[in-house]
This record gives structure tokens, C-alpha cells and sequence, in this order.
């Protein structure tokens, strides 16, 4: 159920059987050479979208700008700035709050977004812990579409190494599978695998904490992170999708179940 495509009476009607709500966050950035702009949005919306057709789910309209302030030095990235972001993830929570919605399950597609959304987490509470808010405080969960365990487990069986940082082949298999038309891109422009990424380099900029954009686009300069994003099949795509459907599907159930 989209909350988009909903009528107010068919949401209120909702909120009588239940107070989850999934929102879907990603990013507007490059993704190197064969990966769309809008490859971090599209795959957290075709995992909420299809939790959402499975179970009795309302899913939210997608963030689909990010913080990607690195990626700004190469043609097509839109960032935020952490604030913003946290700024707009606050009033879209207090909003659905207002109306009742208690559990916010975000489904996120890129890794800069991690520390903002768990940091206006706590921004959130607290309007409630300083007694500020009436009622009971809303919560609020953010899973990345490749943290669900088979999801995991496939994309390290599937690529290995080759799976590295950023335009990781899986999330391109993904839309590859969304999208033929990403087929034909991939087909038109292989290119050879990237370096290794050193494990000091993995330790230090884990949840794409990088630097500026220009020393980014210098050391990255086709915008792949470590990744091998030649290795994307969209079989590929509809297996990873399906794990982090079934993923998503168990672990917001267990979400809504909490005490
Ligand atoms: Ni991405």
C-alpha cells in the first residue's frame, strides 16, 4: 500500500490496524561508469515497494536525496548536507506521528545516510525524554537493503572481493533487473575490474565517510569504490531482490512486534 496512491480515508482506515509505517531512503549520486544516479533510491523503493505489495504495509514516499557531498565533483550527484537530512527525516517522522503512526521502518540504499538517520533518531526521542511531547514517543529503525542475511550472504558468494565499497555490482544487478534498459549500458561500457580496496581503507571510510568531493573524484576516478561493477547480472538482481524482500518482510514484522 503506497501512501502516495492512498486516499486520507483509506490511510486513517489504516491506521486502525496498524502503525507502521516504511519509508525508503537513498541517494541522487554517481555510481560509476555502467550505474545510474539513482541507484541507492531505486533499490531501497523496489525492496519497500515489494514489502509493501506482500504485506499489509504502508510505504512512504522515498527520500531519494542523500549525503553525498563526495561525490559532487562528478556531473549528475545531488547531496545534502547531513542537517538537511536529519532536518527532513524529523518533520517527515513528526508529521505521520501527529496522525498516530508509532514505528518508522526505514529501508536505506546508501551508506552516508546511516550516521545522520540514527543521529535524528535520537533528535526525535528526545522531544520526548525532556517531556516536551505528549504520549508515546514514535521509534524508529534504519536497515540497509544489504544488511538482511541472505542478501548478505549472496552478495559476498556472488562477487567476493569484486563486491567492494561503491557501484557495487550487486546494488547495479539490482536495477539492472528494475530497469533493461541498465543491461544495455553495462553491455556498452565494461570496463576492467579496480583495485583492491587496502583494509585500512575499509576501516577509515566505512559508511562512506570521505573526504571532499575533489580529492574523491582524484583518487576514484571513475567513481567506483573497490567495486567490480562489471559482474551485475539482473538474475543477479531478482535473487538479491527477492533476500532482501523476505529480509525486510520478517525483520519489520518483528519491528511492529516489539513491546
Ligand atoms: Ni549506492
Amino acid at each position: 500500500m503506497l501512501l502516495a496512491h492512498s486516499t486520507w480515508k483509506e490511510v486513517e482506515a489504516y491506521l486502525a490496524r496498524s502503525r507502521g509505517v516504511v519509508i525508503p531512503l537513498g541517494s541522487t549520486e554517481q555510481h560509476g561508469p555502467i550505474g545510474k544516479i539513482g541507484t541507492d533510491a531505486q533499490t531501497a523503493e523496489s525492496v519497500a515497494h515489494g514489502l509493501g505489495a506482500r504485506i499489509d504495509a504502508l510505504v512512504g514516499p522515498t527520500l531519494a536525496i542523500g549525503v553525498a557531498q563526495f561525490n559532487l565533483g562528478f556531473p549528475g550527484t545531488v547531496s545534502v548536507r547531513a542537517t538537511t537530512l536529519m532536518a527532513l527525516i524529523e518533520d517527515y517522522v513528526l508529521s505521520l506521528a501527529r496522525q498516530g503512526f508509532e514505528r518508522f521502518y526505514f529501508i536505506n540504499g546508501h551508506g552516508g545516510n546511516i550516521a545522520p538517520a540514527r543521529a535524528v533518531f535520537q533528535d526525535i526521542y528526545s522531544g520526548w525524554s525532556l517531556g516536551t511531547r505528549p504520549g508515546n514517543a514514535p521509534r524508529c529503525r534504519l536497515r540497509s537493503w544489504w544488511e538482511y542475511p541472505e542478501a548478505n550472504r549472496l552478495r559476498h558468494e556472488l562477487y567476493g572481493a569484486g563486491e567492494g565499497m561503491h557501484a557495487t555490482p550487486s546494488e547495479i544487478a539490482i536495477t539492472q533487473h528494475v530497469d533493461a534498459r541498465m543491461v544495455d549500458v553495462a553491455r556498452a561500457g565494461a570496463d576492467a575490474a579496480p583495485p583492491v580496496l587496502p583494509v585500512e581503507f575499509i576501516r577509515d571510510h566505512g559508511g562512506d565517510n570521505h573526504w571532499d568531493a575533489r580529492t574523491h573524484r582524484a583518487a576514484f576516478p571513475d567513481g567506483r569504490v573497490g567495486s567490480d561493477s562489471a559482474l551485475a547480472r539482473p538474475e543477479h538482481g531478482r535473487a538479491l531482490l527477492e533476500a532482501s524482500i523476505t529480509g525486510a518482510i520478517d525483520d519489520y514484522r518483528a519491528f511492529l512486534a516489539e513491546p
